[in-house]
């Protein structure tokens, strides 16, 4: 049995947007990581990906259900405080949209050496400025982007920095939220290739949000498909890519675009009827580590 990091118990998470309107953004969401695991997450804009993410890095206080890290229980105050530290050298995020994660009155060298000098961690490289400079090699770009401010950076080197600066860290578990969405193709395959290295050769655990299916099935070993703020089905990758079982999993791969011309012309799209949708179910096992939301058999 491997090891399981993250263990996250029927997480909901509401917000409030005035005295009579709610939003259920995340509704009874469970599911497990295991060490070493890359974790894929997708599902359509609103489904609540975002939401799982930052309850898992402490960023929203979930409205109900529990997350277990290392069996920590980190909605519970006490043991927060007295595993904040570690819980913070070990968790990164990247987030979706990094320009407003990143404090726009440091350099790019601060920037990225910042949690490193924080936890006090001993900079390979001698200084934490030759760490920074080797983690900003890592992502494609070179020295003379050290002493400069955010704002003098394009969104994707902007996203390439908070990614360095996530990655220097060498976390345990990476919250990647749509990391790549921002970049140019080409730094796209390289930035998906580092995040291979850091999970082959760190050990790292990487919880990959993401649109770009054809991305997730070439990264992760594992896929979960949210709608509408719940997790509809989770299976590991070739199994859930193969043989999905959720009518929204099934409208969902049938749009991925297939790269061979005369198969891509005969592929039929499968639309997902939003009103058949049913949010009551419950995650059933269908098959080894293959898990559908549906009704319970009476
Ligand atoms: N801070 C907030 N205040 C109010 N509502 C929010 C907030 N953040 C998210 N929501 C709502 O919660 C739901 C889930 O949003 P979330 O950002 O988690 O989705 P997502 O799957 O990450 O979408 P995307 O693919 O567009 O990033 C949406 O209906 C969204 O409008
Ligand atoms: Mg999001």
């Amino acid at each position: 049995m491997s090891e399981i990091l993250l263990d996250v118990q029927h997480l909901t998470h509401v917000f409030r947007l005035d005295k009579h309107a709610v939003i259920k953004a995340v509704d009874d969401v469970s599911f497990q990581m295991k060490k070493g695991e890359i974790l894929g997450l997708v599902g359509e804009s609103g489904s609540g990906k975002s939401t799982v993410a930052r309850c898992i890095m402490n960023v929203y206080k979930p409205t109900g259900g529990k997350i277990l890290y290392r069996d920590i229980d980190i909605g519970d105050k006490a043991q927060l405080r007295k595993h904040r530290k570690m819980l913070e050298s070990l968790r990164q995020i990247i987030f979706q949209d990094s320009t407003s994660s990143l404090n726009q009155r440091m350099t790019v060298a601060d920037i990225i050496a910042e949690p490193m000098s924080i936890h006090r961690m001993r900079p390979a490289r001698g200084s934490l400025r030759a760490e920074a400079e080797f983690q900003l090699s890592y992502v494609g770009m070179d020295a003379s982007y050290l002493d400069k401010y955010p704002t003098e950076l394009s969104g994707g080197q902007r996203q390439r920095v908070a990614i360095a600066r996530a990655l220097s860290m060498e976390p345990e578990l990476l919250v990647a939220d749509e990391p790549i969405a921002s970049l140019d193709v080409s730094i796209q395959a390289q930035i998906i290739n580092l995040l291979r290295h850091c999970n082959r050769e760190h050990g790292c655990s990487i919880l990959f949000i993401a649109h770009d299916l054809s991305m997730v099935e070439y990264l992760c070993d594992r896929v979960g498909v949210m709608y509408r703020g719940r997790l509809v089905e989770i299976a590991p990758t070739a199994e859930l890519y193969a043989n999905p079982r959720h009518p929204y999993t099934k409208a969902l791969l049938s749009a991925i675009p297939i790269p061979d011309p005369i198969a891509e012309r005969s592929r039929k799209r499968i639309d997902f009827d939003e009103v058949s949708f049913d949010r009551d179910g419950v995650l059933t096992r269908i098959a080894a580590d293959h898990f559908v939301l549906m009704q319970e058999e009476v």
